[in-house]
């Protein structure tokens, strides 16, 4: 029993003394990271020039896998089961908080599934159209919508999507049920409103701004209290006759539970980096966002982010009584 337990010791702290050596190397290999939406939409976009940019830093490749469907909740169950080495990780929104209200089965437990990097962005939304949707204005759009309930289609990237809870905004603003058409992500949407199959979406920032000033779709409000700086001639929600529907989509780094606290520090830090790289602060603002500051770009902020707004959003997602299942 003396000669099994001394062997075990042995294998513990030969176990703990591997453990440490490869946190004090990481990374060594390639890293992925997951997008629990589809290529071209906007968690992809701003995932992968963030990942570009740790990718400099760190000094290993970063690529970026799509696991788009169920809003979301594919892609972060897929994380939340990985190995928690660091060389899995998962770039998600606000979909992380409210997905854990929405969804009643989910394959992980949002709180206990995973660690914390950092904040990344916080985006604002806009309601936009096919470019000949009939309605010329906010206001025109609310008084269409109402009138032809049955026969607008809202493209959103499934429950729980940002997409899907600006577009449940919209419709209680005006107290309208429409026709909601899922994707596996608004970039799939994007495609099809600019090709007319689908009438309206409130999408991010990051996926329409380079569409409405190219004049290919049509741009009705953003959702922030000001206009925005690069969409000028946008006019909010407040001045286009809903006010109060304002929104702003927060998207966070996370990786599997049990990840060692060092990887967590080195990727937080690499992240810090990457929200300062000038390409990085350049692009964003091209697309109407700016990146999250660094101490919100922590493990600590991240965790109180999702703690808070899973706190804020249950009690909603409850009162309206509407579950993905
Ligand atoms: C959303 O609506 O949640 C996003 O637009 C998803 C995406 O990145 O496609």
């Amino acid at each position: 029993m003396k000669k099994l337990l001394a062997t075990l010791a042995v294998a513990a702290s030969f176990a703990l003394a591997t453990y440490s050596a490869n946190a004090q190397t990481y990374p060594e290999r390639t890293i992925t990271v997951v997008v629990p939406f589809a290529a071209g939409g906007p968690t992809d976009t701003v995932t992968r020039l963030v990942a570009e940019a740790m990718s400099k830093d760190l000094g290993q490749q970063i690529v970026v896998e799509n696991v788009g469907g169920a809003g979301g909740t594919l892609g972060a169950g897929r994380v939340a089961s990985a190995d928690p080495d660091g060389y899995m990780l998962l770039l998600h929104h606000i979909g992380m908080a409210t997905a854990a209200t929405l969804y009643r089965k989910l394959a992980y437990d949002t709180l206990n599934a995973f660690d914390y990097v950092g904040l990344v962005t916080e985006v604002p939304m806009t309601i936009v159209a096919r470019k000949d949707f009939e309605p010329a204005d906010l206001k025109g759009l609310v008084e269409y919508a109402k009138a032809n309930a049955d026969k607008v289609t809202v493209a959103n990237a499934g429950i729980g999507a940002a997409s899907h809870l600006c577009g449940m905004l919209f419709m209680s603003a005006i107290q309208t049920p429409l026709v909601t058409v899922p994707y596996k992500g608004t970039g799939p949407a994007m495609t099809d409103l600019l090709g007319g199959q689908v009438d309206i979406m409130c999408d991010q920032t990051t996926n329409t701004t380079k569409q409405i000033l190219g004049g290919t779709i049509k741009a009705y409000a953003v959702t922030t209290p000001k206009r925005l700086d690069v969409l000028p001639d946008v006019p909010t929600t407040d001045e286009g006759g809903l006010p109060g529907m304002q929104v702003a989509i927060w998207h966070g780094l996370y990786a599997p539970k049990g990840t060692p606290a060092e990887v967590t520090e080195r990727l937080s830090k690499s992240l810090q980096l990457a929200l300062k790289d000038p390409n990085v602060v350049a692009r964003f603002a091209e697309l109407g966002t700016v990146p999250s500051p660094e101490p919100d770009a922590t493990p600590a902020a991240l965790k109180a982010k999702l703690e808070g707004e899973i706190t804020r959003w249950k009690p909603i997602i409850e009162a309206a009584g509407q579950y993905a299942d």
